[in-house]
């Protein structure tokens, strides 16, 4: 069985290159995890800009790859198998990360895996909290995805509970943080200025709550214009923005109804356990409050740290290692990319 994996991840602006070690017991052991980001490029236009991300990948495609063999002490020959991103994501992002992978993969010729990115994100944490239970539920946070999963099998199957009809929280942080005058991406400087704020300062809207709402779908973006609206008023009004308290009470909505809706389908799937993973994960209010209903609620918290929270490789290494170990059969050379995995 295939020992070392390397795993390629370039679905949105991070180009990441990460290695693994998978041991005989199937527990994963992190080698190298390098990162190579275009998010500066990207801020002037307060978004990910896909030609930016591709022409970026194509740069640091190779260095990264690099980069992560001199960190592990390794050369391409000790690599037994190769896991990419085949989706979801940018589409000429991931073409840039899959041509790599299909490069390596015949030049060694050791077997290839496409895999998705969004069980990466889940993946991740058996890096550093173990293997997953049996079963378990998982919150998935980030810049282009909210969802509720339910994961019987990490390299398998998963089920998706619910997700969000319009934003994702990590979009509205972003589109919050521009509309408060804080640069992007706007999760670090929102969850920074929380901290001196309020959160119980301004009752912002609690998106799809109500009664007749489906039950685990999310939605971000009436929070968003809520917070547009507030703030276009105070203007209006010649006041100084509070913006410590309004970004403290925006970042209590979103904590609220993403931490209320997991555990409410953690609770009605049977579930012990709850993973939290997606650049949104490294929220300090988020991981908080979870941490606080998870207790009351008798479940078990599982957040990986913040760097393998956000896009890397070293997640799709782990997920490669989980599907070589579930003796999944490898991906021909000629698969495709599917930016709607
Ligand atoms: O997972 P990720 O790196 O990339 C995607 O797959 O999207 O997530 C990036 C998102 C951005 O929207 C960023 O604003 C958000 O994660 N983010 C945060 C924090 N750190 C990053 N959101 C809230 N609080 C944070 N501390
Ligand atoms: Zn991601």
């Amino acid at each position: 069985m295939p020992r070392i994996i390397m795993g390629i991840e370039s679905s949105c602006d991070e180009t990441g290159v990460g290695l693994v070690r998978l041991h005989d017991d199937n527990t994963v052991e992190l080698l190298a995890d390098e990162v190579a980001s275009s998010v500066d490029q990207h801020a002037r236009f307060g978004g990910v800009v896909p030609e930016v991300a591709s022409r970026a990948h194509l740069e640091a495609m190779v260095p990264t790859v690099e980069r992560a063999f001199a960190t592990a002490g390794l050369k391409l020959s000790d690599v037994d198998a190769i896991a990419v991103t085949a989706g979801p994501g940018l589409a000429g992002a991931l073409l840039v990360g899959v041509a790599a992978a299909k490069a390596y993969a015949a030049a060694l010729d050791i077997p290839l895996y496409g895999v998705n990115h969004l069980a990466g994100h889940i993946a991740v944490d058996t890096l550093q909290h173990g293997p997953l239970p049996e079963r378990c539920l998982a919150l998935l946070v980030s810049g282009g995805h909210t969802q509720l999963l339910l994961v019987d099998d990490i390299a398998a199957e998963i089920t998706e509970l619910g997700s969000t009809v319009d934003d994702a929280a990590g979009e509205a942080y972003d589109k919050v943080a521009r509309v408060l005058g804080l640069p992007y991406p706007g999760g670090p400087p929102i969850d920074k200025a929380a901290k001196n704020g309020d959160g119980a300062a301004i009752a912002f809207p609690r998106g799809m709550t109500g009664p007749r709402d489906a039950k685990f779908d999310f939605s971000f973006s009436g929070l968003k214009t809520a917070v547009a609206r507030w703030v276009e008023d105070a203007e209006r009004r010649g006041e100084e923005i509070p913006v410590d308290d309004v970004a403290a009470s925006f970042q209590e909505a979103v904590a609220d109804v993403l931490t209320m809706k997991a555990i409410r389908a953690a609770k009605e799937h049977g579930v012990d356990t709850l993973v939290i993973s997606g650049g949104v994960a490294a929220n300090s209010r988020l991981s908080e409050l979870a941490a606080e209903r998870c207790a009351e609620a008798g479940l078990h918290l599982r957040v990986p740290r913040p760097r393998l929270c956000t896009d890397n490789g070293a997640m799709i290494a782990a997920l490669g290692a989980h599907v070589v170990a579930a003796g999944r059969p490898p991906a021909s050379l000629d698969f495709s990319a599917n930016p709607a995995l």
